[in-house]
């Protein structure tokens, strides 16, 4: 009997801690409850919202700095920076240069390594000289300004009389003529070799319309070295200035001028200032002070 009532006992307790335990673990649930939601899928049409953290792109704001490799050029050709608009006074104070890129349409502008036409510059005074040319073709290169054009019949005239027959190699040609031009010649020589001969688009004196190439009327030695020293060669170094034309990569010159002694290419820039430069053996860049910062010699 005493036995039963202590198991009787027994259970009890064991039955009062039991509940005891189930309300006290009822508790930490209703209080957790409130702090942290329970997590709930929810069915939904709608997009999730996706918080944004990237700022939206400021106009203004400089991209991002991102070191990028060079890009090559694409036709192998450098990209001349240093073309100059300013003017420069020669030490007399007299002479100003007159840069290309101010005045391409100037007879006596200044055209060369450092002074470029505008890319889209075409004189518009271009006419067929009525002399005699290496070619038949009624093409671009046979074409001159106007005012070298008649001091060109003039000179190749005189030259006849004197049993000197001249004829035109290459007159005119536009900024891509050019471009083409020089490529091809990088392509053969390298870029190094190319730029002692040849003028890079833009810096040709050829697209004023003022310059040409000249040789004998045979055509031999035409823009080659071979045509120094032949009898047409040194009736031009002797009478091109007395119609306005000068040689104008003249010899061992080349520090100054930037380009190899080309005794074929006559540049008109009028008599007075013809015989002035050809009388004292200087050039175009002398003249104004303005030597093209490139030594080879
Ligand atoms: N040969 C001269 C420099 C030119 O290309 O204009
Ligand atoms: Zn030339």
């Amino acid at each position: 009997m005493r036995k039963a009532t202590i198991s009787v006992f027994g259970l009890a307790v064991i039955l009062i801690i039991a509940i005891a335990a189930f309300n006290s673990l009822q508790i930490n649930a209703s209080i957790k409850d409130k702090d942290e939601p329970a997590s709930v899928t929810v069915q939904s049409n709608k997009p999730p919202v996706v918080e944004n953290t990237t700022p939206p792109p400021d106009q203004d704001a400089e991209p991002p700095h991102v070191e990028q490799p060079s890009p090559e050029p694409d036709d192998g050709v450098k990209n001349d920076s240093n073309s100059k608009s300013e003017n420069v006074t020669a030490d007399s104070g007299q002479l100003v240069v007159e840069p290309a890129t101010a005045a391409p349409e100037s007879i006596a502008a200044l055209v060369n390594k450092q002074y470029a036409l505008p890319e889209d510059y075409e004189p518009s005074d271009l006419v067929y000289p009525d002399v005699d040319f290496t070619f038949d073709e009624k093409i671009d290169k046979r074409k001159l300004r106007k005012v070298a054009a008649d001091a060109l019949e003039e000179m190749f005239e005189a030259a006849k009389e004197d049993g000197i027959f001249l004829a035109g190699v290459s007159g005119y040609r536009s900024h891509d003529t050019q471009k083409a031009l020089f490529n091809r010649y990088v392509k053969k020589d390298g870029l190094e070799n190319a730029r002692r001969y040849s003028a890079e688009p833009g810096h040709s004196e050829h697209q004023t319309g003022l310059a040409i190439d000249v040789s004998g009327s045979n055509g031999k030695c035409a823009a080659q070295d071979c045509f120094a020293g032949t009898k047409e060669a040194e009736w031009l170094e002797k009478h091109a200035a007395e119609y306005g034309f000068i040689i104008r990569y003249p010899k061992e010159k080349e520090s100054i001028t930037g380009y190899k002694y080309e005794p074929w290419h006559l540049r008109y820039i009028g008599v007075e200032l013809a015989l002035s430069i050809t009388s004292q053996g200087i050039t175009l860049e002398e003249y104004y002070n303005a030597a093209v910062p490139v030594s080879n010699e």
